[in-house]
This record gives C-alpha cells, structure tokens and sequence, in this order.
C-alpha cells in the first residue's frame, strides 16, 4: 500500500514543487512506483515536465467535480516513466474548492481519499506537491498523508511560516517529522543565522531539521525550463553533483 507524503509550507516559493519533483523523480529512478499529484491550482508540478495543464480536461480538480477515482481517470495520468505518474492540476481544483466549501466538514475533507483509495496498492509513494494555501485541499491532505514534510528557506519570512505551518499541523495532529531548509546559501550569514532560527523553530516541536540542505542552485530551475524535467531525472554528468542533494534527502527521509 503506498506511503503517502506531502511537502508543505503555507508561504510561496519555498521549493515545494522543486522538491516534490525532485523526490518523485529519484524515487522513479529507484524503481519505486511513484503516482505525483499536484494539488495547487498553478499547475506547476506538470509544468515541470512540461506540459502545461491549462489546456488539459483531464485535472484533478475536474476528477474530484465529477466524483471520479484514480482508478477511472489513470487512463488519463501523464506517464513520465515506466514509475512515474502525474496528476496535474489547473484553475477548476479552485473551482472545485469553492463549490464543496458548503459541504460538511465530514464529507468535505474525504475527497482526496476517496479519489486514491482504489488504487493505492499500484503505487509505492502517492506524493502531493501543496500550495501555499490553508485550504479544504489542505484539509483532505492531513487526512491520508503518512509523512508531511515542511520545506522552509531560511530567511526570516519563511521562518515565521514555517512556525505557522507547525502551529496549523500540531492543531490539526498531523505527525511532521523534518524540516528541510531550502535554497540555502551558507556563505551568507544572514542564512546561517536564520538556519540557526529555522533549527529552534524544529525543536520547540519536536522535529527534526534535516542534515541536508538543499542549496540554491540555478540547475534546479535550468532543468526545467531546458529539459522540461526535474533535475533528478536530467541524464547529463555536468549536473551529477546536483542531483545529489535529493538523493541525499530522500535517504535521510528514510523513502
Ligand atoms: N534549490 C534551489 N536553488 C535555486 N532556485 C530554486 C531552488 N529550488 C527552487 N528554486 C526556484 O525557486 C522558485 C520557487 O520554487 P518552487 O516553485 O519549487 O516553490 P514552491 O514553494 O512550490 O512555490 P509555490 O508556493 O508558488 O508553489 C522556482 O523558480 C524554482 O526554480
Ligand atoms: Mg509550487
């Protein structure tokens, strides 16, 4: 039965989608079967492998207004490889958000889990990239989610977030067990020092801060705009050193 794991942050960009990508894509290269939703309505998490979802029908918001399962739509997921599968998402999961905020709570937070239910056993990892957003997808994910990982830069904005973001979990008792700081320049000092806040941040709940930090690295967002993949899955030696780093956190993460 797949695990299933989200990357969150309720501010904006912080690297969400760059690490969901990329954790998804080093996952798909080990062999695990990887089913990658985007639940963020910019559409970003198939942007990355280009293809852009505005002129796709076939989204999850317009599964979840039609009450399909994954098991009906898979026809329809974008196949990156052999273990790889995207979900993509566009305006109508706004659309959708809007037009089930009425419903009872009850019902209102089982969309997501009704939509992967029935095919969860064809998957090892069901990864949702998040938005920036406290929102009924929010909501639906802290339902299922086994591992919800908080991605912070540290910077004193994105600190403050990732405090908010903790205090959002801890009330609705969702299990975060890491922080992973992101785009991360340690010859400054204002990073090192936030870092050293961002690391207080993880303590005062319990958390760990992750040994590794992403850095900032233009290759992340190279990779996409050339290749129209995540660096993770970019066959190129010249960006063997940066596909490191992911491949690091997904072996501290324990995937
Ligand atoms: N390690 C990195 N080094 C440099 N740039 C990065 C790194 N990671 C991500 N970026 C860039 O930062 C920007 C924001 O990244 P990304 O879209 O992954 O963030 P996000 O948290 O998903 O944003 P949003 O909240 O809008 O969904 C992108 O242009 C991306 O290419
Ligand atoms: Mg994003």
């Amino acid at each position: 039965m797949a695990k299933i794991i989200a990357f969150y942050n309720n501010k904006g960009g912080v690297a969400k989608t760059t690490t969901a990508t990329n954790v998804a894509g080093v996952l798909s290269l080990q062999h695990k079967r990887v089913l990658l939703i985007d639940g963020d309505p910019q559409g970003h998490t198939s942007l990355t492998f280009g293809v852009d979802a505005d002129d796709l029908q076939t989204t999850l918001g317009a599964y979840l207004s039609s009450g399909w399962d994954a098991k009906q739509a898979s026809d329809y997921f974008i196949n990156v490889n052999d273990y790889l599968d995207v979900v993509p998402s566009n305006q109508s999961l706004s659309d959708f958000i809007i037009a089930v905020s009425g419903e009872d709570p009850k019902f209102r937070n089982k969309h997501l889990k009704n939509f992967i239910d029935p095919i969860r056993d064809e998957y090892d990892y069901i990864i949702f990239d998040m938005a920036p957003a406290v929102d009924i997808i929010l909501e639906n994910i802290v339902e299922i989610v086994d591992d919800l990982t908080v991605v912070a830069v540290p910077e004193t904005y994105a600190v403050k977030n990732a405090e908010t973001t903790l205090k959002i979990t801890d009330d609705k008792q969702v299990i975060v067990r890491h922080i992973v700081p992101t785009k991360t320049q340690l010859n400054t000092n204002t990073h090192k020092f936030m870092l050293e806040n961002l690391r207080e941040v993880a303590e005062a709940h319990n958390i760990k801060m992750t040994d590794t930090f992403i850095p900032n690295l233009i290759a992340f967002a190279e990779a996409v705009s050339i290749y129209e993949l995540p660096l993770a899955l970019v066959k190129d030696n010249h960006y063997k050193s940066a596909q490191k780093y992911y491949q690091n956190l997904v072996k501290e993460l324990g995937y």
